[in-house]
């Protein structure tokens, strides 16, 4: 019988142990059988080296599937699997879809000598079931498992050179040392507190009527287990063990600026950079940099939401090994949704972006209705230009963080790359997509998750009586 899985049937027997016969006459017998479109659909990925599955058609008459089926055993190649159905292209011919298990060469061969022979409607040929490597020399390196961001986090571009030679920025020193242990607990200056408190206590005001409805959830829960309050600063220690329960995303402690690919490659990891000291006390309301007001006010509540935490990340993904023009754009579009994005709820506008939500003054010009908006449109938001010193001339508004999401999807695929990525969250590390071996692997975890899914359906329907 067709099964739709895609790992095909049980392996461990052969054409040539084959009453082929009796196996002609069961096939026929279960042409009706809707397994095989399934099966069709995801045949491309269904082989790895020395395995080939294809289609090909035969014109209904006595003995045409013997003769095709004899040219797999001359060649001695082994057939896991095979089913049959109605043409769905001509009514007089039957496709017949065959999972072989044999050698490169032999394979090969029996894809030469059925071409010849019978219609071959679709195949994988396993001569190009992968990349050669040769395509991966031009990739830039990136970070294949968590701890490869060791490489990443010391490299840090500027340390605000404008700044007193007595700002906090200093505490890089402790920031820099870090290597995957728990956060150093920082004992901030009772004027360190004072500037957050002014910072905390300012925006606090704004957020009910400027921050989005997931900001304004989470806000509270970081109060609760965190020490989000005006007269103390959260611990980064405590604020990454709280986002990895909610989201998966852990905090790492950075001395200042990196660069937007080892930036972005945090995000694909979960793993946020984050900078651990506090803005000069002389004007609490501006800091030139990222300091820990921007990123414990501004990045982490929404971080502990699970779409976005999914949005962030998939811009960390698309930025893995690729050129630094794509990168570049990939950063402009996380400036103007993570850094400084809008987005309609209820009818309002409301800010998500943690350099607005972290910022008095942008906050309050962003939506005061004066400032320009345009759709957020990831192939016109990356062109975009990014302005530190002071507010953007444009901010991009978004639906949701959903809708968001879907768009980089589709600009993530114009990337080009020679292969795809995919989280492995039981390893911490990237899986390279290049050849049908490893998209062969995914596609059994995907089968697994369905299961659990159909699983999960059947208990629920029983409970109900369906
Ligand atoms: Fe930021």
């Amino acid at each position: 019988m067709y099964s739709n899985r895609i790992e095909g049937p049980k392996r461990g027997r052969s054409f040539d142990s084959m009453n082929t016969t009796f196996e002609e006459k069961q096939l026929n017998n279960e042409m009706n059988k809707s397994s095989f479109s399934k099966i069709e659909e995801n045949m491309n990925i269904s082989s790895d080296r020395g395995r080939a599955a294809m289609v090909f058609s035969l014109k209904n008459e006595v003995g045409g599937l013997v003769k095709a089926l004899k040219l797999f055993q001359e060649k001695h190649v082994n057939l896991v699997h095979i089913e049959s159905r109605k043409s769905k292209r001509r009514n007089s011919e039957f496709e017949i879809f065959v999972d072989c298990d044999s050698n490169r060469e032999q394979l090969n061969e029996i894809i030469q000598m059925l071409r010849s022979h019978v219609n071959v409607v679709s195949m994988n040929p396993p001569d190009n079931s992968c990349l050669v490597d040769d395509d991966m020399d031009s990739v830039p390196w990136f970070p294949k498992k968590i701890s490869d961001l060791d490489k990443c986090a010391n490299r840090v571009l500027m340390y605000g050179s404008d700044l007193d030679a007595d700002h906090p920025v200093s505490r890089s020193e402790i920031s820099s040392s870090y290597t995957g242990d728990p956060i150093p607990r920082i004992e901030f200056t009772e004027e360190e507190v004072k500037t957050w408190g002014t910072v905390f206590r300012e925006l606090n005001k704004l957020y009910p009527s400027h921050a989005c409805r997931e900001y304004l959830k989470n806000l509270p829960l970081l109060t609760k287990h965190c020490g989000y309050r005006e007269d103390n600063i959260p611990q980064l220690e405590d604020v990454s063990c709280f986002l990895k329960e909610r989201t998966g995303f852990t905090i790492r402690p950075v001395a200042g600026y990196l660069s937007p690919r080892d930036f972005l490659a945090g995000l694909a990891f979960r793993v946020f950079h984050c900078t651990q000291y506090v803005r000069h006390s002389s004007d609490p309301l501006y800091t030139p940099e990222p300091d820990t007001c921007h990123e414990l006010l501004g990045h982490v509540p929404l971080l502990a939401e699970p779409s976005f935490a999914q949005f962030s990340q998939e811009i960390g993904l698309a930025s893995l090994g690729a050129s630094d023009e794509a990168v570049q754009k990939l950063a402009t579009c996380y400036f103007f949704t993570v850094e400084f994005g809008l987005c309609k709820q209820d009818g309002q506008l409301r800010a998500y972006g943690a350099g607005l939500l972290s910022s008095i003054s942008e906050l309050k010009h962003a939506l005061s209705g004066s400032s320009k908006m345009k759709p957020f449109d990831p192939k016109v938001t990356c062109k975009q230009e990014c302005i530190i010193t002071t507010f953007q001339e444009v901010y991009f508004i978004s639906e949701s963080f959903e809708e968001a999401k879907e768009k980089m999807r589709e600009f993530a695929k114009t990337i080009k790359r020679p292969f795809s990525v995919r989280y492995n969250p039981y390893t911490q590390s990237v899986d390279i997509l290049k050849d049908t071996k490893s998209i062969c692997g995914v596609v059994k975890e995907l089968q697994h998750e369905l299961d659990i899914v159909s699983d999960a359906l059947n208990r629920m329907n029983n409970q109900i009586g369906v």
